[in-house]
């Protein structure tokens, strides 16, 4: 049987407390976005997904990442602090002027300097980052539903055996398991996690951290 906790009152504090260390940059990000963009601060990914990041990375040895959405920069700079300093983070996102606040805060610190971004829309940036024959260890996906698909195969031809890919929202607030919810987000997404359970290029596994995090490591 699964023991998943619920969203008890508290547990977020209690986490925060306890169960991981976040940087002060990571903070201000967190706290600047959650007053400034409220209902969209959601699309951040939460501190406990932020430190699970940081842990793969050091206990990979990871030294190059590569995400596709960037919003307020708090992931790119979550696997900032993680990466040795010779490490970098190339950040895409088709937004300019969320790219500035982003900027704005990576400024702050000496880590910031390892992020790269690209002002792009996802495929396109991915397909020159092919045609390039960039290699990255780690790829996170974090925009753009409908492109799952596309992302994690053109991800997979960035990186070589035993590369980390990691994909956000893959329980899309539970409603990929309860199917009276049609609505288009949902069926991508139940139709990504199904796609990447037949894949034989990737082992992977579904996270119940936030709102679902797949892990694959290429095969
Ligand atoms: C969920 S947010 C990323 C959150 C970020 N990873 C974090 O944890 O702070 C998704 C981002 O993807 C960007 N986005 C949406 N569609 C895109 C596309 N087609 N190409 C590139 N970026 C896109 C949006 O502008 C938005 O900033």
């Amino acid at each position: 049987m699964f023991k998943t906790l619920d969203n008890f009152n508290g547990l977020e504090e209690y986490l925060l407390k306890f169960g991981l260390n976040e940087h002060t940059i990571q903070k201000e990000i967190r706290e600047f976005t959650d007053l400034q963009y409220s209902s969209r601060a959601i699309n951040q990914i939460s501190p406990d997904q932020a430190s699970l990041i940081q842990f793969i990375i050091k206990f990979s040895n990871i030294q190059n990442c590569l995400e596709i959405g960037t919003f307020t920069g708090y992931s790119a700079i979550t696997m900032a602090l993680a990466l040795p300093e010779n490490g970098s983070v190339t950040s895409i996102d088709n937004d300019k002027d969320i790219f500035e606040v982003a900027k704005k805060f990576w400024n702050k610190v000496k880590q910031g300097q390892k992020i790269d971004f690209i002002l792009s829309d996802g495929n396109e940036a991915l397909d020159n980052l092919i045609h390039e024959k960039r290699n990255f260890e780690l790829i996170f996906i974090d925009a753009d539903k409908q492109n799952y698909k596309n992302y994690f195969l053109k991800s997979l031809q960035l990186m070589s055996k035993d590369g980390i890919l990691i994909i956000d929202n893959t329980l899309w607030k539970g409603k990929v398991f309860d199917f009276k919810f049609q609505d288009d987000q949902t069926k991508y997404i139940r139709d990504f996690n199904q796609f990447v359970k037949n894949s034989k290029l990737v082992e992977s596994m579904i996270l119940p951290v936030a709102d679902g995090m797949t892990i694959c490591r290429k095969i």
